[in-house]
């Protein structure tokens, strides 16, 4: 059987009869076990059935950092825990950063935690997820990052910002002009897409390029974050736009 568990709530991907469940709380010492069928929506929303118990919010410990989300109205990918870390510990001393697809704080707060940026921009769509993200950086006793409701189309501030994270896989590529268009001589942008794996050394920088125009564009890394579906990879560009 394959699970997760995310704070004191277990998420199983098949379903157990109530007896079964009982038993698999009381062994993994949670509340509630649910079931997330898919991710939906640009919103990220899952589709989930409870299980067992009825309570799904938590908290989330990860990397040092504290996470409160809902598990019915937000999502949690387990698989992108190194990525979060990864960037946070790129950020230098006095950089500038946006988050364009901030959700509850996925990366806005490890940044915030293990970094020293001067500031952070953190921008969601998702009234739930904002909520969150708000809630996070109060509880991770951080004031540096400041959340921002809205569609990162309309909402990325224009600044020359130093690094942007594009934590997103819905049709990324169509924001990369408002990110490129937003950061600083010689920035990084953090591209995720989800790319078939012949194409992987391909599309994703190829699409960079597209929206640079005049601009150059230095690949500094292409990591996997993880496989999405059979033959697809997660991965993230890191690129230098000068
Ligand atoms: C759920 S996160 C992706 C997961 C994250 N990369 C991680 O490490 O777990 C993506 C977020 O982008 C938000 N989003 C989607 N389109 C957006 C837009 N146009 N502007 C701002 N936020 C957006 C979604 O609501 C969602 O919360």
């Amino acid at each position: 059987m394959k699970y997760k568990k995310i704070g004191d709530i277990l998420i199983i991907n098949n379903e157990y009869l109530e007896e079964d469940c009982e038993y698999l709380a009381r062994k993994h010492n949670v509340k509630t076990i649910m079931r997330i069928d898919h991710i939906q929506g640009i919103r990220r929303e899952p589709v989930y059935k409870i299980l067992f118990g009825h309570e799904t919010e938590t908290i989330n410990k990860e990397n040092g950092c504290l996470f409160k989300l809902d598990l019915s109205k937000v999502m949690w990918s387990k698989g992108n825990n190194n990525e979060r870390l990864r960037i946070a510990k790129l950020v230098e001393d006095g950089e500038t950063v946006i988050d364009m697809f901030a959700g509850i704080g996925y990366f806005s707060i490890p940044i915030g935690v293990h970094s020293n940026a001067q500031k952070v921009y953190a921008i969601e769509i998702n009234p739930n997820s904002y909520h969150y993200l708000c809630e996070n950086i109060k509880l991770n006793k951080l004031n540096n990052v400041a959340p921002i409701l809205g569609d990162c189309k309309e909402h990325t501030p224009k600044l020359k910002a130093d690094r942007i994270v594009m934590g997103y896989v819905k049709t990324t590529h169509h924001y990369l002009k408002v990110a490129i268009d937003s950061l600083n001589e010689g920035g990084i942008i953090h591209y995720h897409e989800t790319v078939p794996e012949k194409l992987m050394d391909k599309r994703p920088i190829e699409r960079i390029v597209a929206q640079a125009g005049d601009r150059d564009v230095e690949l500094l890394k292409i990591n996997k974050i993880k496989k999405y579906a059979p033959g697809v990879e997660h991965v993230v560009v890191d690129a230098r736009i000068s």
